[in-house]
């Protein structure tokens, strides 16, 4: 069943059963292979993607209800990794496997556009659910009040839009994760 859809901005139109998870249909059939897979039941939070703007979990999102939808993957949050979150991700060095980390992007880039200045307990109920089993909630928390200042300006310099932490990436490479996580992410 054709399913037609725009994702990062552009328009697709994929031929599966209607029933196919997103996330199968971003990885295998349109090789966006960013997002990712944890536990396939909504409970881990890795294939988390935007639908017009609110996080949700891809492998729970059947195609066939997306005809018309605007969805959005850590490849399209930014054309060159300075979306805000991306940025205090760097700033504050969050990663260390990195393969939940796609999808805690997506949940704090959907929480920071609606709310720049989250408190605990706001970033508690929008991060319900992202499980990292490498333990970084506590850099997550702080890097999300960090984006939140970006976005409203603080602390901001010209030259502080990537800070080329080195941890990310070469965590990354170290474990068999995404070389970036940041751009196009496979
Ligand atoms: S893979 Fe979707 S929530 Fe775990
Ligand atoms: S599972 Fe979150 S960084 Fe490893």
């Amino acid at each position: 069943m054709p399913v037609s859809f725009k994702l990062n901005g552009k328009a697709v139109t994929v031929d599966v059963t209607a029933d196919t998870p997103l996330l199968w249909v971003l990885r295998d059939t349109l090789d966006y292979k960013g997002t990712k897979f944890g536990c396939g039941v909504g409970q881990c939070g890795a294939c988390t993607v935007q639908r017009n703007g609110t996080a949700v979990r891809s492998c729970q999102l059947r195609v066939g209800t997306l005809e018309g939808a605007d969805i959005k993957t850590i490849e399209g949050l930014s054309p060159d990794g300075t979306h805000a979150v991306q940025r205090a991700w760097e700033e504050l060095d969050v990663p260390q496997c990195g393969y939940c980390q796609a999808g805690q992007i997506m949940s704090a880039a959907a929480l920071i556009e609606r709310n720049a200045n989250p408190t605990d307990a706001d970033i508690d109920t929008a991060m319900n659910g992202n499980i990292c089993r490498c333990a970084t909630y506590h850099r997550i928390r702080a890097a999300i009040k960090r984006a939140g200042e970006i976005k409203r300006g603080v602390g901001v310099t010209p030259n502080s839009s990537r800070s080329g932490a080195p941890g990310a990436d070469a965590d990354a490479a170290a474990s068999g994760a995404p070389k970036s996580l940041f751009t196009s992410a496979r």
